[in-house]
């Protein structure tokens, strides 16, 4: 069911709640999604320290997020507690966060859920990720990462132009992280496939530069997939 279909003053935490209880592994790839953003930063970490040489005995840097598709916030929320948590000292400036969606609703939703948690200088933006204004004025990211939105923008060739930009915004050895349906539903196209499998995002990401694809976690319609540009 859509947004839309949802009314009363919950009614965007009751479309989430149906989302998870339509897709019980949502929950699991949130933390697949989750744990490989940490194990990047663990790798990133141990790679400056390496180049700052080994009389630092502390490195932070920046980690710059971009989210894709942001919904109800949730994930956004674990993101961020995780990263703050495990960046060193819970400095909250070590991780700067940018997240995208097309409804305004969830827009404002977001910003405030993540205000009440804590994340002040999360920045949200309103933003059709099938036009290419999106990525104007923004990037370089670290991280940029996606949970159940990509089928939504219409098929391959959507989800290679996203997988594009997204190559055009990641800083050198950033990550993608996208969780998604790999396996098509009854009532979709087949002339127009938009749930595409494993093989297929590997082989887009593969043509576009990225390496080191992995797919993380396969469970029930979705897999959580990381890929890095060099
Ligand atoms: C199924 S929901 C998943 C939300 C969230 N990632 C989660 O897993 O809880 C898909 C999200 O993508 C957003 N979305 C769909 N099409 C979009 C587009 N063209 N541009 C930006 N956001 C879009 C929707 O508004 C919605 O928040």
């Amino acid at each position: 069911m859509a947004l839309s279909d949802f009314t009363g003053p919950d009614y965007i935490d009751a479309w989430a709640a149906d989302l998870d209880r339509r897709w019980p592994e949502r929950a699991a790839m949130v933390d697949c999604v989750v744990r490989t953003l940490v194990e990047w930063q663990d790798e990133r970490r141990v790679r400056n320290l390496r180049q700052a040489g080994s009389r630092e005995k502390k490195c932070h840097a920046v980690i710059r997020l971009l989210e894709l598709g942001i919904g109800a916030g949730g994930l956004a929320e674990a993101v961020l507690d995780a990263l703050v948590d495990a960046s060193g000292e819970g400095s909250p400036d070590a991780v700067e966060y940018t997240g995208i969606d097309i409804e305004p609703a969830l827009v404002s939703h977001g910003k405030e859920r993540l205000m009440v948690a804590g994340h002040h200088d999360a920045h949200l933006i309103q933003a059709d990720l099938k036009d290419g204004n999106w990525i104007c004025g923004n990037g370089p990211f670290d991280a940029v990462y996606s949970l159940q939105t990509f089928h939504d923008l219409g098929g391959v060739e959507a989800l290679e132009t996203v997988y594009r930009q997204t190559h055009g915004l990641l800083a050198p050895g950033g990550v993608l992280v996208n969780a998604d349906f790999v396996v098509p539903f009854e009532k979709d196209d087949p002339e127009r496939p938009r749930r595409l499998p494993v093989e297929t995002h590997q082989d887009l990401l593969s043509s576009l530069g990225y390496v080191d694809f992995k797919c993380k976690l396969r469970l029930g319609k979705i897999a959580c997939m990381a890929a890095r540009r060099p």
